[in-house]
């Protein structure tokens, strides 16, 4: 029997305050029936002001670990996959640790956008498989909100803040994390990225005024290469273990947009049974998505043990990846 990373405990925080579409109507040039027909979104999640990344990811990581029955002592490995921590460094992850009391742990985020969760989720069971660690805490969390230029219609629409997390322990078991698969293209970058504020834009006035540090984005040229990816490396995870899509009790991906999660669903011929969708509740949470939605999943009864489970991500960078989980 193989050692194995066996998901034990899933949480989650989405911030209270909601901006709906019709809220949007007022100050952006837009328009519900758009938003709907061309995201699938109807309404976002927005942290409060006194709220941090480190904070939305505490509130998900204790959730999780109550579910595990794990106290934060525990936890040897801290994982915070995010494109909005609290400030460029140190890692929100140590934040994290602080937080919640996870003294035992090392800590440090990932940076690998939307696929930032499955990046950390293979980050993670790589030390478990290696006999590294008994215990690690995973957490996606993002404030996308406070990154967004909200005059900027082609983007503003999109996105929303919150954080999930999963705790994963060392068994010996047929279950757990099957297998991970990532890659990146970055000759892509420019398509889907924050120009500022980095070495290349460092902090300034006229950075400001040309709004780099907000999230700039190609929506259809992002789109286009979306759906090929999400398609093409959960193909890529189904192979690797010699199963097919009927297999699959519960296929998970990044919730970006409506649109390209069915041109995807339909592409791989998964049912809507098969497939878990929340981003007319919540928007496009980054890194968050896949993690809140597992754990929205769990809480409903959704998922049995023994149930097979994908994870697709696809970002910025560009990033994308798939990671196959028996429950
Ligand atoms: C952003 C996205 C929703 C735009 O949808 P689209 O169908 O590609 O729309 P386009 O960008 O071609 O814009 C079509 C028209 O809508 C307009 N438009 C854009 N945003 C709008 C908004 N919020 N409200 C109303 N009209 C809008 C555009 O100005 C354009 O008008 P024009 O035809 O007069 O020029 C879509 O491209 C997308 O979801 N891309 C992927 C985004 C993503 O989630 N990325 C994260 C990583 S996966």
């Amino acid at each position: 029997m193989k050692t194995r990373a066996r998901i034990i405990g899933t949480g989650s925080y989405v911030p209270e305050k909601i901006l709906t579409n019709a809220d949007l109507e007022k100050f952006v040039d837009t328009s519900d029936e758009w938003i709907r027909t061309r995201t699938g979104i109807c309404q976002r999640h927005i942290a409060a002001e006194d709220e941090q990344t480190s904070d939305l990811a505490s509130k998900a990581a204790q959730a999780a670990l109550d579910m595990a029955g794990v106290t934060a002592e525990e936890i040897d490995l801290l994982i915070v996959g995010t494109i909005t921590g609290d400030c460029p460094w140190p890692a929100t992850a140590c934040l994290v640790q602080e937080k919640i009391g996870a003294k035992n742990a090392w800590a440090y985020d990932i940076s690998a956008a939307c696929s930032g969760f499955v990046y950390s989720l293979d980050a993670a069971t790589r030390q478990i498989e290696a006999g590294a660690i008994q215990k690690a805490l995973v957490i996606g969390a993002e404030i996308l909100t406070r990154f967004i230029d909200w005059t900027d219609r082609n983007t503003c629409v999109l996105f929303g803040d919150a954080a999930g997390a999963v705790v994963l322990e060392a068994q010996e078991t047929e279950s757990g994390v099957l297998s991970t698969h990532l890659h990146s293209d970055g000759s892509y970058y420019e398509l889907l990225y924050q120009p500022g504020f980095g070495s290349v834009h460092p902090p300034s006035e006229e950075g400001l005024k040309n709004r780099v540090p907000y999230l700039s984005m190609q929506g259809n040229e992002v789109f286009k290469v979306a759906v090929r990816s999400l398609y093409n490396v959960a193909v890529e995870c189904l192979e690797a273990n010699n199963m097919s899509v009927a297999d699959l009790d519960l296929f998970i991906p990044h919730q970006a947009n409506i649109r390209i999660l069915d041109a995807a669903a339909k592409r791989l011929g998964l049912s809507e049974e098969q497939t878990y969708i929340n981003v007319e509740r919540l928007g496009n949470t980054s890194a968050a998505t896949i993690p809140v939605a597992l754990d929205e999943a769990n809480r409903a009864g959704r998922i049995k043990e023994g149930d097979l489970l994908m994870f697709d991500a696809f970002g910025g960078g560009f990033t994308w990846g798939a990671a196959l989980v028996r429950w």
